[in-house]
């Protein structure tokens, strides 16, 4: 859209970046939308509302469907704002719809995504999941746990399967999702490892492979490689052959050549953007350079893959940048693409089988139980996550706050 306003031949990269944000943006609205309508809607319940001598906010009318079927224990918030706005409540369990997979989650982990969804902010998020208040106060997105439940359509999964991947509300005890947002877990990764994968290893694996063509020998540059995406995109690159640079705090340097980075460079020393080398791609977790400034170390034909952006860029300035990227993406050979991962279940089976066999091992920032699953987010949008932040769901760990500060390699 935005490129046959501009009238531009051969600028696909930030088009299809754009494009690829609204159909993100637009996917999980829909999976909001649905979940906020009719009946569906009424299955996230709330009494605690009514405990409270409140009205019950749209997300929060307890088991009027089934009046009081079995209830379970959800991180919900009714208002934008800080991590003090979550709180454990008590809420209807889900039923699976006729394509859908009812999971027992054992283990959910936290991204950027779940912070931007619970603050609204960029506003653009707003105009799908509510303008004043979220339709849809429910964080979490990637799971692992027990399949309990099937849809009548369901084949590929049955209860007592363990599964990996997407699930729209994963900071609770069950959870429902599409069966094709899901994988089997291998028997070998535990749950917290595949609970990190979702998110953070699709953005990884497709950033390097279809958006930035990696190959064998490539030089490649990862901007926060101590992050959620970044340990994993270190570690895939090398799976790929790569020769691969990471950029992180000096506290971190350590973490990032244990993962495989043949070279570090801390940040609180070198700008990597006045460096003398040059790199055939760039993945950039942290948006806090320009593409016009990453050029001058990317090679002639280089690539610069954006995937993040500061913790307070505003819509504005994110499209701002986009426009100027895409217009130096148009009349120079090195590319700037933008891009958001998206739902793939033959990646998550890869993802699933490298973590499997070793050559791929999440880094594990810390634990938190469910109850405690305000501060885990807070941990995240704080912005110096060392690999994933993992909420255990587990329901006999549900009630007291209990933390575990480990960084290790599971
Ligand atoms: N496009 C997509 O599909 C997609 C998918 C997932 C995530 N994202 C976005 O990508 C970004 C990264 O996600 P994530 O899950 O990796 O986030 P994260 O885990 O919260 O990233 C935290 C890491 O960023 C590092 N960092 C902070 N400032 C830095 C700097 N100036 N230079 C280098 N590293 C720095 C921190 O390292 P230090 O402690 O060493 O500073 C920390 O390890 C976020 O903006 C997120 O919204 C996009």
């Amino acid at each position: 859209m935005l490129g046959i306003l501009l009238g531009l031949g051969g600028t696909s990269y930030v088009i299809a970046s754009f494009g690829s944000f609204l159909d993100t943006v637009l996917w999980t609205a829909s999976n909001t939308l649905r979940l906020s309508g009719g009946a569906y809607r009424r299955r996230i319940a709330d009494p605690v509302a009514a405990r409270e001598g409140r009205k019950p906010s749209t997300m929060e009318r307890a088991g009027e469907r089934s009046g009081g079927a079995a209830n379970m224990k959800a991180a919900i918030y009714t208002n934008y704002g800080p991590p003090d706005v979550v709180r454990i409540a008590d809420v209807e369990k889900p039923v699976p719809r006729d394509d859908e997979v009812l999971i027992k989650v054992r283990a959910a982990s936290v991204n950027p995504l779940d912070w931007r969804l619970m603050k609204g902010k960029p506003s653009i998020l707003r105009i799908f999941f509510g303008l004043r208040k979220p339709r849809l106060g429910r964080p979490g997105v990637d799971v692992a746990g027990e399949v309990e439940a099937v849809g009548r359509n369901v084949a590929q999964f049955k209860p007592g399967d363990e599964v990996l991947g997407a699930c729209r509300g994963a900071f609770a005890e069950y959870g429902c999702t599409a069966a094709s947002k899901l994988v089997m877990k291998p028997g070998n990764v535990s749950f917290e490892q595949a609970a990190s994968a979702n998110v953070a290893g699709l953005t990884a694996l497709q950033g390097l492979r279809d958006k930035g063509k990696i190959q064998p020998g490539s030089k490649v540059l990862i901007n926060g490689a101590a992050g959620g995406v970044g340990t994993f995109a270190v570690q895939i690159a090398k799976t790929f052959g790569a020769d691969v640079t990471g950029v992180c705090s000096t506290r971190n340097l350590d973490l990032v050549r244990s993962i495989g980075a043949d070279e570090v460079i801390d940040y609180t020393q070198q700008d990597f953007t006045t460096s003398n080398q040059r790199y055939d791609l760039i993945l950039d977790c942290v948006g806090n350079h320009s593409f016009s400034a990453c050029r001058r170390v990317l090679s002639p034909d280089g690539r610069y893959i954006g995937i993040g952006a500061p913790h307070d860029a505003s819509m504005i300035v994110i499209l701002a940048q986009m426009i100027k990227d895409l217009l130096l993406s148009v009349f120079g050979s090195q590319k700037a693409v933008m891009f958001i991962a998206k739902s793939s279940q033959d990646d998550l089976a890869l993802l699933g089988e490298l973590i499997a066999t070793g050559k791929l091992k999440p880094v594990i920032d810390s634990r938190y139980s469910l109850s405690d699953a305000p501060n885990a987010i807070r941990h995240v949008e704080e912005g110096h996550a060392r690999g994933k932040v993992i909420i255990d769901c587990a329901p006999a760990h549900g009630s007291n706050p209990q933390i575990t500060q480990i960084t290790q390699m599971q």
